[in-house]
């Protein structure tokens, strides 16, 4: 199938209506929307006047979903987002965010830094966000509660951002890449199941979670392997993979491996019960 034959076949797609909901007639706008309330992600987007930004819709409900943790608790917290663009999304993280939140935005287009955004929380740095020198030049000692891969999608880059900003985001913290559906796209150096495709490496991660079960058997792994494995197992709790967009959790505290938490009282031999009241529970996530 030729691209122009996917794509009209992407918007017939885009077009369809739900067979249980109500349009306006006129607008063909749906009747009935989900009810957020007016601190969400999906609200203060929607509402937002001033520069402007672009992001698909699903993304708008991923963020209500893994970022209301940080409202509720109420704390300045500090995002970092590669790829400002038009500055739109800088400002609207400092009007969803806590109040006091630091907002730092990079892009290699100057212009970027000469908008006049809406809140003096913003600071945009003008660079590249794979490039090792500029991100120890100006990054070296920072650190960050949320950071946000909106940049320019090519999957070496990607993966490259990735490798950079990851070891700076705080405990407890989530790592988002958006538009990951370019990693199946030949002009981002992505494809189908490619290996060096940014999709394909963040599915290789998946093994890592599991590494304490791997290593009870003795598979040929090697020592570096081993130690990549462990490494990340220590500090990527989950990763969410949605439409395009993909939410990486940061462990709050893990040093060791997962242990069983027993409770209550085993009755299965009457005659010696077994009474557990001992087991240590920790905090484990944000
Ligand atoms: C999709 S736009 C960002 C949109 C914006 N985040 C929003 O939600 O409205 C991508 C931006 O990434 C920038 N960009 C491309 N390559 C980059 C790189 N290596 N490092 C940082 N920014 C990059 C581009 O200049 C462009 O402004």
């Amino acid at each position: 199938m030729n691209w122009e034959l996917g794509q009209k076949i992407i918007d017939k797609l885009r077009g369809c209506k739900h067979p249980d909901k109500k349009y306006d007639e006129n607008t063909n706008n749906q009747l009935e929307y989900i009810n957020y309330s007016k601190d969400s992600f999906y609200e203060v987007y929607k509402n937002h006047k001033d520069l402007y930004s672009c992001k698909w819709e699903q993304y708008l409900h991923v963020y209500d979903k893994y970022l209301n943790v940080f409202l509720k608790e109420n704390k300045p917290v500090r995002l970092l987002e590669i790829g400002v663009s038009k500055g739109g999304s800088l400002e609207i993280w400092g009007e969803y965010l806590p109040k006091g939140s630091k907002i730092i935005g990079i892009d290699i287009d100057k212009k970027c830094a000469e908008y006049k955004y809406n809140n003096e929380n913003i600071e945009v740095f003008i660079g590249s966000a794979s490039d090792e020198n500029f991100v120890e030049k100006n990054f070296e000692n920072m650190n960050f509660d949320i950071i946000v891969d909106d940049g320019s999608h090519i999957c070496s880059d990607v993966i490259k951002t990735f490798e950079l900003f990851f070891p700076k985001l705080n405990n407890g913290g989530l790592y988002i890449v958006e538009d990951l559906h370019a990693s199946y796209w030949k002009n981002y150096q992505g494809g189908y199941k490619k290996k060096q495709s940014s999709i394909e490496y963040f599915k290789n991660i998946i093994d890592a979670l599991h590494f304490d079960y791997i290593l009870k058997f003795n598979y040929k792994v090697s020592m570096s392997e081993i130690d990549r494995l462990k490494k990340l197992n220590r500090e990527i709790a989950s990763l969410a993979f949605y439409d395009s967009i993909l939410v990486i959790e940061k462990y709050y505290n893990k040093y060791r491996p997962m242990k069983e938490c027993k409770i209550g009282t085993d009755y299965s031999n009457p005659e010696n019960p077994v009474k557990f009241e001992n087991s240590q529970f920790e905090r484990i996530f944000k």
